[in-house]
């Protein structure tokens, strides 16, 4: 996934752009580029590495200047990072400028067609050959052209007839100095209304400081975009549709802060994001939950027999959470799918299964890949989504928003607690639907209620969970271990840790072990035993004695008052008593701060780790 970003306007395109762009860098840093028109003449500078380390210095050294300027910060897809590869790039004249998020899977065809015609290409990349394709038509359109709309958005028009995959674009030319041409299919890109400027950016975190106002683009949608006025054209048979919205968070939400990384300003966050996640969506009175935008009637609901969820990553281990959460309220059979593996396994759905896709982004390829398969043969779609506007909430059938605000770390935090959140809630709700009494219905609620402010108390336990972090910041194997809802959180613990300390972890069942893993345990190799008080209390138990008796560091989790673990465990951490469906909500806490905490020590970047991106919206 790569961020780009246009502003057309009165004040100096190069800042507002290089700011735009730190705003979009958690969805691709390993290049960035800009390119601005002053008058008739085009400039660009572009250069490899995160932006303080290259784009930056370079902009100090030989400043931009220009009122109108397109920007992008890359995550390769096609060629490596480097300064050649990085975006802008422009077309034979060099005149044409583009920045471009997506793929365009039939570039080798049209780069050998413009190499027979003499074209000669600077990079590897296939937004170069769109450049060159987008100069040819321009040419091309010296006559004949319609003259009620601009040359430049006609040759755009034209080049994007020929392609074929994925794009979210801006194109500037030096012979239309007043104006950006903005197009998207498949990766998203929205249209900032300013006053007297206006502005194009793959999403609404970096035009909050300037407008809330906003258009949301559509696929096929073309966007002529001056300092005045906008107009969308569709390449499609549809009209364009254009609806105006309001950004639901303000700048300050995109903004780090006091926090040394976005990570841990958007942990400390979640006792307001679960909070807004629940926010209108209890009712105590008949001891449910509330929804919106289902687009599902509860006659609808009632009759669906099975539930597949598919997704990625983090949100995939919310979705195993969601299954035993569904499975326990609702007594309905949920299988949780890889989105990248359900596409293509084509496996049998019948007519009463609901589809539900989990996505904290709503642009990953995988997770819309699924929902289209779905779509495709018939079965509503559901979408748990946290970005208002993106891809996937505008393609499924209906959903539940987060109202997490941005989540700017690559590593997923708040996201998955408010997935899972809307989960419980979501599963109360079909339960009750069901065979879920009242007063079950009512202590899950009242439960929820009270994570909030127990998520505030684990998160005073950030100094002790640093210093617990400094003991085994060394290792280099790492075991997370859960039973039951607290498997998924196990994977979700192994998998924040891995990201962004890129220590080896893994998560397992916790009875798993003695069937092969316990073979790695070795006094280097510390074990995350996850072991709240509930039925399966001693069974987890057993599994950390097994553990300790390999000499294995054992860091346990359990229920505040315990007086059983201090004297079995290395380490022990406390949460505060639970319903056992709602720990995992707390449980995953803990485990966030100590893959911070690993990952400050070992000097990664905690926000942008190696080889990442923030959604992945390449197959
Ligand atoms: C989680 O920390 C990772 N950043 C990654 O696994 C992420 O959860 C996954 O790519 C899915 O992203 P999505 O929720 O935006 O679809």
């Amino acid at each position: 996934m790569c961020g780009i970003v246009g502003y057309v306007g009165k004040q100096p395109a190069a800042p507002l752009l290089l700011a735009g762009l730190r705003r979009l860098e958690y969805r691709g840093y390993d290049s960035a580029g800009i390119a601005t028109l002053e008058h008739d003449r085009l400039d660009l500078r572009k250069r490899q590495g995160k932006i303080d380390e290259g784009l930056h210095p370079l902009l100090t050294q030989a400043p931009l200047t220009g009122s109108l300027g397109i920007g992008h910060t890359r995550w390769a897809t096609h060629g490596p990072p480097s300064d050649a590869n990085a975006h802008p790039h422009t077309d034979a004249s060099g005149r044409i400028a583009v920045v471009h998020n997506g793929v365009i899977e039939n570039h080798d065809r049209l780069r050998q067609r413009l190499l027979e015609a003499r074209h000669r290409f600077l990079s590897a990349t296939d937004t170069e050959v769109l450049a060159h394709l987008i100069g040819v038509h321009y040419a091309q359109l010296a006559t004949g052209r319609d003259p009620a709309r601009s040359r430049l958005t006609q040759a755009v028009e034209r080049a994007l007839r020929e392609v074929i995959g994925t794009y979210g674009l801006a194109v500037i030319s030096a012979d239309e100095p007043g104006l950006i041409v903005g197009a998207r299919r498949g990766s998203p890109l929205i249209l900032g209304l300013g006053q007297g400027e206006n502005l194009l950016a793959s999403d609404a975190t970096a035009v909050v400081a300037h407008t809330r106002q906003v258009v949301y683009l559509n696929d096929y949608d073309l966007a002529t975009v001056t300092a005045d006025n906008f107009q969308v054209t569709s390449l499609g048979t549809q009209t364009a549709r254009v609806q105006i919205s309001e950004i639901e968070f303000g700048a300050e939400a995109a903004e780090r802060g006091a926090f040394p990384h976005y990570m841990l300003k958007e942990i400390f966050e979640q006792p307001a994001t679960i909070e807004n996640a629940l926010r209108g969506r209890i009712d105590l009175e008949e001891a449910t939950a509330r929804f919106g935008g289902l687009n599902l009637s509860a006659a609808d609901l009632r009759a669906v027999d099975r539930i597949v969820i598919a997704a990625c990553g983090t949100s995939w281990h919310a979705g195993l959470v969601g299954e035993h959460l569904i499975e326990a309220f609702a007594h309905l059979p949920v299988e949780v799918e890889y989105a990248s593996e359900f596409r293509y396994r084509n496996p049998p759905l019948d007519k009463h299964t609901l589809v539900l896709v989990i996505t904290q982004s709503g642009e990953t390829a995988d997770t819309l890949a699924a929902l289209r398969e779905a779509k495709r043969r018939g079965h509503p779609v559901l979408a748990l989504c946290n970005v208002v506007g993106s891809t996937i909430a505008r393609e499924a059938d209906g959903g539940i928003y987060l109202h997490a605000g941005p989540e700017i770390g690559v590593a997923s935090t708040k996201a998955f607690t408010s997935q899972v959140t809307v989960l419980t809630l979501f599963a109360l709700f079909l339960g009750r639907l069901r065979t879920l009494s009242p007063s079950r219905g009512l202590a899950v609620l009242r439960a929820l209620e009270q994570v909030p402010d127990q998520v505030r108390q684990l998160l005073a336990q950030n100094d002790a969970l640093r210093d617990l972090a400094a003991r085994y910041a060394d290792r280099r194997d790492f075991y997370f271990l859960g039973r039951q809802i607290n498997f998924p959180v196990a994977l979700e613990g192994a998998l924040k840790l891995k990201e962004i300390s890129y220590v080896h972890a893994e998560g397992y069942p916790a009875a798993e072990m003695k069937h092969g893993p316990i073979a790695l345990m070795t006094p280097e190799s510390p074990c995350v035993i996850l072991a709240p008080h509930g039925f399966l209390y001693e069974k987890t138990l057993s599994n950390l004695e097994e553990v300790r008796a390999r000499q294995a560091p054992v860091i346990a989790l359990t229920t505040e008052g315990d007086t059983a673990l201090a004297a079995k465990a290395t380490e022990v951490l406390y949460v505060p008593r639970t319903d056992e469906f709602t720990f995992p909500l707390l449980g995953i806490l803990p485990l966030q701060l100590l893959a911070y905490h690993i990952a400050v020590l070992r000097g990664c970047d905690v926000d942008k780790p190696r080889n990442l991106a923030k959604s992945v919206t390449v197959e």
